[in-house]
C-alpha cells in the first residue's frame, strides 16, 4: 500500500497524488482540443462533471493499487500543470502503463519530461516495478520525445492501428526496463 499524501520533487516540478481539489484545473486544461488531439478516448468538449468523476476513479484505483495517478505541479507557483499516470499495474509481472498530458500554456518547457522522470522513479524505486510501457500516435512528436528523453525504447509499430478524426495512424509502443532507468 502506498500511503498518501506523497510528493516527489524534481528541479522545477513535483508530482503528488491527484486530489478532488484538482478538478477545476483539470477541467480547464483538458477541455482543449489540442490537448486531447492525440489521446485515444478523451472527449472534446469535456463533460462538466468529467474531471470530478475521473479523480474519484483515480482515488479508488490508488487505494486498490491498480493505478497511481499524479498531479504535475510547478514547484515555484504551485500551479497545476497536468496529469501523469501509472495504470494497469500488474504486480505479478512488474509492469505498468505510463500516460501523461500537460496543459497547453506549459508546453515545450521541458516540464513533462521532468515529471515523467519522477513517475519512473516512483515506479522503479517505490513500487519496485520492472518494466513501464507507453503507446503513442506516430505524429505525436512531443510525446515521443518525452519518452525517448526518459530512456524509453521503441519496441514496436502497430501499423495503421488507430483512427483519429477520420485519419488512420500507426501506433508506437515504447518500453523502459528498471536497469535502463537512470536518475542522472
Ligand atoms: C506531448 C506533450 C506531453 C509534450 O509536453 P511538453 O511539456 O511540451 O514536453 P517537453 O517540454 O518536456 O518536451 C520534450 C521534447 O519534445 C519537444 N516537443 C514538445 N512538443 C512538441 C511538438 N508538438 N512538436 C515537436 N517537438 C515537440 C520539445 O521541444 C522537447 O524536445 P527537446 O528535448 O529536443 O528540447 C504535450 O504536448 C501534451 O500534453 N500533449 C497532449 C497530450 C498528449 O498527447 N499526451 C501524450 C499521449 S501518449
Amino acid at each position: 500500500m502506498i500511503r498518501t499524501p506523497i510528493e516527489i520533487e524534481g528541479q522545477r516540478v513535483l508530482i503528488r497524488e491527484i486530489r478532488l481539489g484538482d478538478a477545476d484545473p483539470v477541467w480547464q486544461l483538458i477541455n482543449d482540443e489540442e490537448v486531447v488531439r492525440w489521446t485515444i478516448q478523451i472527449p472534446h468538449p469535456y463533460p462538466a462533471d468529467g474531471a470530478t468523476k475521473f479523480i474519484r476513479k483515480c482515488r479508488r484505483q490508488w487505494r486498490k493499487g491498480e493505478a497511481f495517478v499524479f498531479a504535475e505541479i510547478l514547484q515555484q507557483t504551485r500551479e497545476f500543470l497536468g496529469v501523469i499516470s501509472l495504470s494497469n499495474v500488474a504486480l505479478r509481472h512488474g509492469c505498468a502503463e505510463l500516460g501523461f498530458w500537460t496543459g497547453r500554456p506549459y508546453w515545450r518547457k521541458g516540464l513533462t519530461t521532468e515529471a515523467v522522470g519522477l513517475a519512473l522513479r516512483f515506479a522503479f524505486e517505490e513500487l519496485g516495478l520492472h518494466r513501464i510501457y507507453a503507446s503513442t500516435f506516430k505524429p505525436n512528436v512531443g510525446s515521443r520525445k518525452v519518452l525517448e528523453r526518459n530512456g524509453f525504447k521503441l519496441e514496436g509499430v502497430m501499423r495503421e492501428a488507430v483512427v483519429r478524426y477520420g485519419q488512420r495512424h500507426d501506433f508506437l509502443n515504447y518500453g523502459i526496463l528498471s536497469q535502463e532507468f537512470s536518475t542522472e
